[in-house]
């Protein structure tokens, strides 16, 4: 089923983190998040871990070789450095992306802070090109604020 309505899946969302405090809660947003939408293609949270970044939860059809990635390198290195959400429309020509799927057109990452401090992060790929835009963004950066109490 798909819904469209950020504002009704930010709901949904805040019911599934009601409570609990576990890496089960982070995989249920993941998976409903990868449900839900159809532009999501692959969703996976990053958790910062030193000077690395150490990917959690993930839903999607193929794993991803890239479960460790130094902060600074690839997309979501960059995110975790700037502290600041990262849109790449056209993957193939951003020199920073670190290939995961060949099926992966476009990207999106959200870091996930605690105290202004980057403590994770939402990476999506879509297998559309220019897939994510502001709406996915603002409704990402609500979904990583409230992630931020469960890492
Ligand atoms: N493309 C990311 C690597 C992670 S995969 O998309 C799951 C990057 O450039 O950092």
């Amino acid at each position: 089923m798909i819904f469209l309505d950020y504002q009704h899946v930010e709901q949904q969302i805040k019911k599934l983190l009601s409570n609990k405090k576990s890496t089960i809660v982070l995989q249920q947003v993941v998976d409903f998040l990868y449900e839900t939408f159809d532009h999501y293609n692959w969703v996976g949270i990053y958790v910062v871990a030193g000077n690395m970044l150490v990917l959690g939860p993930w839903k999607g059809e193929v794993a991803t070789e890239h479960t460790q990635i130094p902060i600074g390198t690839g997309i979501c290195g960059s995110a975790a450095q700037s502290g600041k959400t990262e849109i790449i429309d056209d993957v193939s020509k951003d020199n920073r992306y670190l290939s995961c799927f060949v099926s992966t057109r476009s990207e999106i990452v959200v870091p996930i802070k605690k105290n202004n401090a980057v403590i994770g992060e939402i990476d999506i790929d879509s297998d559309a090109p220019a897939a994510f835009n502001n709406d996915d963004a603002v409704f990402l950066e609500k979904v990583a604020d409230m992630l931020s109490q469960h890492i």
